[in-house]
């Protein structure tokens, strides 16, 4: 179970954050209010929601799921693999030295979004991305095996992070829209299939036994109610414009 979630605020410079989208640019006022509902969620699923200040140097900076990974052993301070999100880090890894004792970084020329991280239990799949590089993903695996965990690469394609198309809703689970429907690593488990034309909603997070869902996604919805979880419906579509969602907008330890 998550105790807390750290978000940031997005600032005004949001709008010209990073984008392939093609779905214009967000609305501030609109993703401010957004991002106010999903804090309100974090807190309704029992997190202590840890709110940083906007920072309008970092147009992407709300995004901060990809600037860390968290494990219950350690932080481990990514090398995002955009050069406009890598000066993110520095004030994150000062907020993360008062939550974890052990903190580990990646170095050049290793580059990793933590979007691209996905944790199922001990292990954590990799995917490597535009975002996130072998020689990063063989970083994160190092450290996660140096406090007794694991990590394995995914290779895809199509999308920009591992968990736009894919998400671990725990007992077994696992979202998966695209090109990860038919990966071998992800055989083992039960997949709950998004439609294509709703392949957004693929990016859902589990805290704490709820599973939060973006609004408008009918089929998605079905799926997973009838996989009998318990779902939460939440707003982002000002963030989807900059390819983000649910998972990127915290960091849940
Ligand atoms: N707009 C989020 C990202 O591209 O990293």
């Amino acid at each position: 179970m998550f105790k807390k979630a750290i978000v940031k605020t997005p600032g005004e410079s949001l709008v010209n954050g990073l984008s392939r989208a093609g779905l214009g640019h967000p609305n501030y006022e609109q993703a401010l209010v957004q991002h106010g509902n999903y804090i309100d969620v974090l807190k309704h699923c029992g997190l202590e929601v840890i709110i940083l200040e906007k920072d309008e140097n970092f147009p992407d900076s709300t995004f901060v799921e990809d600037v860390a990974l968290l494990t219950p052993e350690c932080a481990i301070v990514t090398n995002p693999g955009a050069a406009s999100r890598r000066g993110e880090v520095a004030s994150m890894q000062k907020t993360l030295e008062k939550h974890f004792i052990h903190i580990e970084k990646v170095f050049e020329p290793g580059r990793v979004d933590a979007g691209d991280i996905m944790m199922v239990g001990a292990h954590y799949y990799i995917g490597l991305s535009e975002r996130t590089n072998q020689k990063g993903a063989l970083q994160v695996i190092k450290h996660l095996e140096s406090y007794g965990m694991t990590g394995s690469t995914v290779e895809l394609k199509h999308v920009l992070h591992l968990k736009t198309g894919v998400a671990y809703l725990e007992h077994n689970n696992l979202v998966a829209s695209g090109e990860f429907l038919s990966k071998p690593e992800f055989e083992k488990f039960n997949i709950l299939e998004i439609d294509a034309v709703e392949s957004y909603a693929a990016n859902c997070i589990w805290v704490n036994d709820r599973i939060l869902l973006p609004v408008g996604y009918p089929k998605a919805y079905e799926t997973l109610s009838q996989a009998g979880l318990d779902i939460i419906e939440v707003d982002v579509s000002e963030f989807r414009k900059l390819d983000g969602g649910l998972s990127c907008l915290s960091l849940r330890f």
